[in-house]
Parts: C-alpha cells; sequence; structure tokens
C-alpha cells in the first residue's frame, strides 16, 4: 500500500496537516489535494478544533503542481474535469483559523497554498517563488490574484514574470508572510500560536476571519458595513459577554465557543 499523502494529527484543539510525499517535494498531484481537502473540511467540522496548521517538511513546504501529471494533459482534460477548482479550492470553505508552517521551499502551487492560508510562519530556510513562468506554464491556484493583494502589483509582476525566489527576510519585508523564525523553532513557535488563537473563542475567530477576507472582496464602505454587522453579531455571542465581564472582574474568561 502506497502511503499517505498526508499525515494529521490532532494536539488538543489545533489539527495539524502534514504534506507528505518528500520524495517529490510534497508535490501537490490529485490524491494530495484530495486529502487535504478532506482533511481541512473534517476539522473544520469538527468542534473540538479551534485551529488548523498545514506544514511540509524541512526541506519543502511544497514544490509546486506536479508537473510529472501534467506534463501530458490537454485543454480538455483540465477544463472538463475542473482541474484546480475541483479540490484545490476546498480551503476557502475553512471557516476556521488556519497556519501554513514553511520550511524550504514554498514554489508555485506550494507558495499558492500557503498564500491561500491566513497566517503564514515562516522558517529563515523558506524559500518563495511562482515559477510558473519558466514552464510556459501560469501560477493558476490563486497566485497572479492573492500575491498582488498581498505584496502590491510591482513586486508580484516581478515574481511572476522572472521566477524571482524571495528568500525568508524579503518575504518577510514584503507582507508575504507573517513572522519569520529560525527553522528549529518553526514547529514550536507555530504550535504555540496555533494553541494561543485555537483558546480563544471560536465563533469570534470565525468571525474575524470573514471580516478580514473581506477586505480583499469588497469596497471599503460595503467592507466597513460588513464590519460593523459583524461586531454587532458579537453581542448575540455568550463569549463576548464572558470575555467583557471577566475582563472587568480580573479573571481568565472561560468560554463556550458559542
Ligand atoms: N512536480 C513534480 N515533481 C517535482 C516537482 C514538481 N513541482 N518539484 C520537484 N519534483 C521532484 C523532482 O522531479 C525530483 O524527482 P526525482 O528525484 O525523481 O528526479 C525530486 O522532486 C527532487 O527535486 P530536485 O532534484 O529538482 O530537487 P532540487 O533540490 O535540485 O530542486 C526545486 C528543488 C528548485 C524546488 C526544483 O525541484 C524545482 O524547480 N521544482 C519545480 C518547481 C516548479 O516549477 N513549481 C511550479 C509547478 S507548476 C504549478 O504549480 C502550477 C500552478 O499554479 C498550480
Amino acid at each position: 500500500m502506497s502511503e499517505s499523502p498526508i499525515l494529521t494529527v490532532r494536539h488538543g484543539r489545533v489539527g495539524v496537516i502534514s504534506l507528505n510525499r518528500p520524495a517529490q517535494l510534497n508535490a501537490l498531484n490529485d490524491a494530495l489535494m484530495d486529502a487535504l481537502g478532506k482533511a481541512l473540511l473534517d476539522l473544520d467540522g469538527d468542534s473540538d478544533i479551534g485551529a488548523i496548521v498545514i506544514t511540509g517538511s524541512d526541506k519543502a513546504f511544497a514544490a509546486g503542481a506536479d508537473i510529472a501529471v501534467m506534463a501530458d494533459w490537454t485543454y480538455m482534460d483540465v477544463f472538463q474535469s475542473g482541474f484546480i477548482t475541483r479540490n484545490w479550492e476546498t480551503i476557502r470553505q475553512v471557516r476556521k483559523p488556519v497556519i501554513a508552517a514553511v520550511a524550504g521551499y514554498a514554489m508555485g502551487g506550494g507558495c499558492e497554498l500557503a498564500l491561500a492560508c491566513d497566517i503564514v510562519i515562516a522558517a529563515e530556510s523558506a524559500q518563495f517563488a511562482l515559477p510558473e513562468i519558466k514552464l510556459a506554464m501560469l501560477p493558476g491556484a490563486g497566485g497572479t490574484q492573492r500575491l498582488p493583494r498581498a505584496i502590491g502589483k510591482a513586486k508580484a509582476m516581478d515574481m511572476c514574470l522572472s521566477a524571482r525566489m524571495l528568500n525568508a527576510e524579503e518575504a518577510d519585508r514584503y507582507g508575504l508572510v507573517s513572522r519569520v523564525v529560525p527553522d528549529a523553532e518553526l514547529q514550536t513557535t507555530t504550535m504555540k500560536l496555533a494553541i494561543q488563537i485555537s483558546g480563544y473563542s471560536l465563533p469570534a475567530l470565525m468571525a474575524i476571519k470573514e471580516s478580514v477576507n473581506r477586505a480583499h472582496e469588497a469596497s471599503l464602505t460595503e467592507g466597513i458595513l460588513f464590519e460593523r454587522r459583524a461586531l454587532h453579531a458579537r453581542f448575540a455571542s455568550a463569549d463576548a459577554h464572558e470575555g467583557m465581564h471577566a475582563f472587568l472582574d480580573k479573571r481568565k474568561p472561560v468560554f463556550q465557543h458559542r
């Protein structure tokens, strides 16, 4: 039996998904993306989970879509089967916070997967590129859309048109990643952060994620209105009253995730 392309473990309220095709630098094929989508939906639907981590190996988060399987596909193959749409976009349905822990290569679809996560923690060894142009291809898993939103048009064009690779420090400076940490601390820092986040009120986390994501989709006026309604909805939450009263009582809040 072949080994599973992902491994999933639970640590308290955190679900950790490890991409597991080391011999191919975690190249993203259908088996992996199907399994990743299913694991994400399982963890998202599990009321005992408050945050999700996606990680790779020390050498590669993921080196992109699997070129070996794509090389002979035709337009009809990818159009009719809904390549990318059919399984890569599952991550967009996830309402809980998703953290990417990236060491080594995050290239092409691997970089795009990191961009689709909510927070990206990069090890100092992390390298980010959208090198599809070298294959006469195109970053087609959201890269041409999310990268300019993350780092601006000038830098995104530079990366997409020249295949420029960013090291972790550059990626941090440009706003592609949230934090950079030494490689030896990647997993512990990420877990500490995921545990911290998963301890907060889950419906509040979901409302915040939805509101921040709205900033990409809506005008400022619509986004502010969305945010205001999300704030008003907090007053229907037992956790919000608990959080504010706990502050006033100078005690730790006890959240029911309701
Ligand atoms: N697809 C399939 N196999 C891949 C792969 C990929 N994207 N990336 C690496 N591999 C395989 C290699 O073929 C190699 O396999 P063999 O040992 O069987 O030869 C193995 O992984 C190790 O790779 P390298 O020997 O190349 O390792 P390296 O350390 O010398 O180089 C690298 C690492 C710079 C990441 C290099 O592997 C590389 O450039 N990979 C391709 C990156 C790329 O072009 N990604 C974009 C893909 S297209 C895409 O993602 C489209 C989209 O938007 C959805």
